[in-house]
């Protein structure tokens, strides 16, 4: 069973700004519920109800979105307006929250060693929130957990992208062991498409073995000066211990403008007018 899981949320979301100036980019609204009440409510439906946050300053919103808001809970209490909290307040129940500070941005793969502390020696899932995912039946997260309990290595959730987008992720190659399930020979971060091992790019959901965290320690720094998840990953891979997924379901770039807009207009049509 896995029963924590990792959401890195210090990064400024610096595309959204002005609105993320004093507001955390994890908070950006689908129409009405932010992007890490998505990625909750998806882990908890994999069976992680153990969330750990990654914060950082100017992100005290997050913390005070899972808590109770008093004032205004007894001001609409008794009224249909509670309705609107039925969902925040069934993973506030079930889960349990802890949070850390991230003091410095130097990469996912630092915020995901600055969550060692929450994590402690167990297999943990991870969620970079602003991918927003949308799946028929399990999510993405249970999908990976179900594959988990069958090899029992780390594994990344993939998804072809266009050969020139190549640049904006960490990108796999390997042997597709059964159908969608690839055994990784090689990861690069971000490399230009004529570089890339392939057009199978990670996109923000894994599982880790708890081995990791030693090796983000050791591991040097690479992309962009910052210590990544993808070259610490790369050494359990060099002993065939990582797998590629993909998922079944649909994936919103939402730390983009224009994802995120399509992200919203998903919602609204299939969630929010449906209600
Ligand atoms: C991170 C990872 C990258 C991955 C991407 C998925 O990059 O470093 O390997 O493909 O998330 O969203 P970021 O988007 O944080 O730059």
């Amino acid at each position: 069973m896995i029963k924590k899981c990792l959401f890195p949320a210090a990064g400024y979301g610096t595309r959204f700004l002005p609105v993320t100036k004093a507001m955390p980019k994890e908070m950006l609204p689908l129409v009405n519920k932010p992007l890490i009440q998505y990625g909750v409510e998806e882990a908890l439906a994999a069976g992680m109800a153990g969330i750990a946050i990654v914060t950082g300053r100017g992100k005290r919103a997050i913390e005070d979105h899972f808590d109770i808001s008093f004032e205004l809970e007894a001001q609409i209490a008794g009224t249909s307006k509670e309705d609107a909290l039925k969902e925040v307040r069934h993973v506030m129940k079930e889960c349990t929250f802890s949070y850390t500070r991230q003091v410095q941005m130097k990469g996912l793969g630092h915020a995901i060693l600055t969550g060692e502390t929450l994590i402690g020696n167990e297999p943990f899932g991870v969620v970079l929130a602003d991918d927003y995912c949308v799946t028929e039946a399990d999510g993405v997260l249970a999908q990976m957990v179900a594959l988990y309990e069958k090899y029992q290595c780390s594994i990344v959730a993939i998804e072809e992208v266009p050969r020139e987008e190549t640049y904006k992720y960490g990108v796999i190659d390997g042997d597709e062991v059964e159908p969608g399930v690839f055994r990784i020979s090689q990861m690069v971060e971000k490399p230009e498409p004529e570089d890339a091992p392939s057009n199978l790019a990670i996109i923000g959901r894994y599982i880790l073995t708890p081995d990791i965290f030693d090796i983000l320690r050791t591991t040097p720094p690479g992309r962009n000066g910052e210590l990544q998840i993808t070259d610490a990953l790369m050494t359990q891979a060099e002993q065939g211990k990582v797998l590629g997924f993909r998922f079944k379901g649909k994936r919103f770039d939402c730390g983009s403008v224009e994802g995120f807009v399509e992200a919203t207009n998903y919602n609204y049509q299939n969630i929010y007018s449906r209600r």
